[in-house]
């Protein structure tokens, strides 16, 4: 049976989406705290081009959603947790005068609506909004959604290096890499509620290679790279 690709549009995030947006966190993350309309509204008057939601142009449903914030990177490290990151989802740290990074604190879709390519519209609008600003990178943690099936077996950081080589299937990592994203650390605690990561995440970045210079991919933990025929543009 074939199935029609739903018409998404991809636009920002306005005040009368947020009741959508924090039934589709509770029905996407059943484990944590849903968003709440405080965080919303904080994140949409701080940095309202960086909000982006997926809408369903039939039915009008929020199918996805992502939100991003701009941080000067020397003023975290590897090890920051989702929390200090994003000031509690509140973006009160977001820093478009000094910071270089698109700090990517969600993306999501709507567990019936991922596999059709709405993940992807949201990545492609969000790495416009980069080059349209001119920044030098995207950085997120990506969570190890599956790492729980492994956990008995293998470190986190095995885990990552059996997804980055195609060993193992991971429904984000895989998908960020698919996208060009390259893991730059595996950490702890990041999201300590979360019963599918365990809590890990990767960090992971992709670089906007229009101003990136040499430098900027210098560092990269050679352990994280794809084998050259999985590699992606980055
Ligand atoms: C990660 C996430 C945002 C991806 O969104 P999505 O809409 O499913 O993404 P896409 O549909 O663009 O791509 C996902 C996969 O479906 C595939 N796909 C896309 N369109 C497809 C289609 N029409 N038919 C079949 N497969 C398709 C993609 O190739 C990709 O494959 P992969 O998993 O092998 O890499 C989504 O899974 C999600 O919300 N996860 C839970 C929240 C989360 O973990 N977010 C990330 C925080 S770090």
């Amino acid at each position: 049976m074939s199935h029609a690709p739903p018409r998404i549009v991809i636009r920002n995030t306005r005040p009368d989406d947020f009741p959508s947006i924090i039934e589709l966190s509770r029905q996407v993350y059943p484990f944590g705290p849903p968003y709440n309309a405080i965080q919303l509204a904080s994140q949409q008057r701080i940095f309202p081009e960086g909000q982006f939601v997926a809408i369903d142009a039939s039915s009008q449903h929020v199918a996805g959603m992502a939100a991003t914030l701009i941080v000067r990177w020397d003023d975290y490290d590897m090890q920051t947790n989702w929390r200090d990151f994003t000031d509690n989802g509140m973006f009160t740290n977001h820093d478009p005068v000094r910071g270089r990074t698109l700090y990517s604190a969600e993306l999501m879709v709507s567990p019936a609506r991922q596999r059709q390519g709405i993940g992807s519209r949201i990545y492609e609008a969000r790495l416009a909004l980069v080059k349209r600003l001119g920044l030098l990178r995207v950085r997120a943690g990506g969570r190890l959604r599956n790492y729980h099936r492994y956990a008995d077996r293998m470190s986190a950081e095995e885990y990552v290096i059996k997804v980055i080589r195609g060993e193992l299937h991971d429904p984000t990592l895989s998908y960020q890499l698919k996208c060009g994203y390259h893991v730059l650390a595996v950490v702890p605690n990041y999201l300590p509620k979360d019963t599918e990561s365990l809590g890990w995440v990767a960090i992971i970045e992709w670089i906007n290679g229009e101003v990136a210079k040499p430098d900027d991919y210098a560092g990269r933990d050679a352990r994280f790279d794809a084998p050259d025929e999985l590699r992606q543009q980055g």
